[in-house]
C-alpha cells in the first residue's frame, strides 16, 4: 500500500485554480492517499487583519486552522469524498482505517500543516512526505537573486542550519520549518519538495518516481 503523505501548500489556491485542478486530476486516479492542506492566502489575510485588531497569537493560529480546514474540505469534495475533515491525527488514522484515504488541515495552535503532515507520517508509518509547494527547489538564498544555488539533495542537519541562518536574516519564504524537519529526522522520514507548477513532474514525485526538486533525508 502506498503510504506517502502529501503536504499540499495553501499557495495552490492562488491564481486561477488551474494548479489545484491538475493536482485533483492526479489524485483522483488513486485509491489511497493522505493529504494535509495548508491555509494559503485566506489564512494569511485573516491572521494579518486580526493581528492588527489585537487578537492573541493563540487565537490567530485557531483562525489559521479554520482556513486550512476550509481548504481541506475543498480538496476533499473536489476528490469526490463525503467524509468529514478530521481534526486530529488520531481521527485521521481512523478515517484512513475506514476509507483508506484522508484529507485534513491543521490540528492544534502552535505549529503548521507541514508539522501535521510529518506527525501523520509518523503515526501512519510512512517513510516519505511529498511537500507540494510553489517553489521548484530549495535554494541557498532567494532564488530571484543572482547566483542563487539550488539543491537537489540536503540532509536534515543542512536544512536546520539553513533555517537557523534564515531566522536571523530576511525571513524569506522557506518551504519547511524547524519542527517539521526535527520530526522527519527523529523518524527518518524523507521529505520531497516539489512544485505544483509542472503536472508531470508533480505526478512523478507523488508516485515515488524520479522528479525534479529537492530531497531532504539522512
Ligand atoms: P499553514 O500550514 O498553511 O501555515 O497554516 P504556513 O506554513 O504559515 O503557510 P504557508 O505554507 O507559508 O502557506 C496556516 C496557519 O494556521 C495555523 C498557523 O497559524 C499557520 O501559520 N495552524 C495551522 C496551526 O496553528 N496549527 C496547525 O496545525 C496548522
Amino acid at each position: 500500500m502506498n503510504k506517502t503523505v502529501i503536504s499540499l501548500g495553501g499557495s495552490i489556491f492562488s491564481s486561477d485554480f488551474s494548479y489545484l485542478k491538475n493536482f485533483i486530476d492526479i489524485m483522483k486516479e488513486k485509491e489511497t492517499y493522505a493529504i494535509v492542506v495548508g491555509g494559503g492566502k485566506i489564512a494569511r489575510e485573516r491572521i494579518t487583519l486580526l493581528r492588527e485588531m489585537g487578537a492573541s497569537e493563540y487565537h490567530l493560529d485557531k483562525m489559521g486552522i479554520q482556513a486550512t480546514r476550509l481548504n481541506a474540505l475543498t480538496v476533499s469534495l473536489a476528490l469526490g469524498n463525503a467524509m468529514d475533515i478530521p481534526i486530529s491525527i488520531d481521527k485521521a488514522l481512523e478515517t484512513l482505517e475506514i476509507y483508506g484515504k484522508v484529507v485534513m488541515g491543521g490540528t492544534e495552535p502552535g505549529h503548521t500543516t507541514d508539522a501535521v503532515s510529518l506527525l501523520l507520517a509518523e503515526a501512519y508509518g510512512s517513510k516519505r512526505v511529498v511537500n507540494v509547494t510553489d517553489v521548484d527547489y530549495i535554494y541557498d538564498k532567494n532564488p530571484k537573486l543572482e547566483g542563487a544555488k539550488k539543491f537537489t539533495e540536503l540532509t536534515y542537519e543542512e536544512v536546520l542550519n539553513m533555517l537557523n541562518e534564515k531566522s536571523r536574516g530576511a525571513g524569506e519564504n522557506f518551504p519547511m520549518d524547524v519542527l517539521s524537519i526535527n520530526i522527519a529526522r527523529r523518524s527518518k522520514i524523507e521529505i520531497d519538495i516539489v512544485s505544483f507548477k509542472d503536472k508531470e513532474n508533480l505526478k512523478s514525485a507523488i508516485e515515488g518516481k524520479k522528479f525534479l526538486g529537492t530531497i531532504i533525508h539522512s
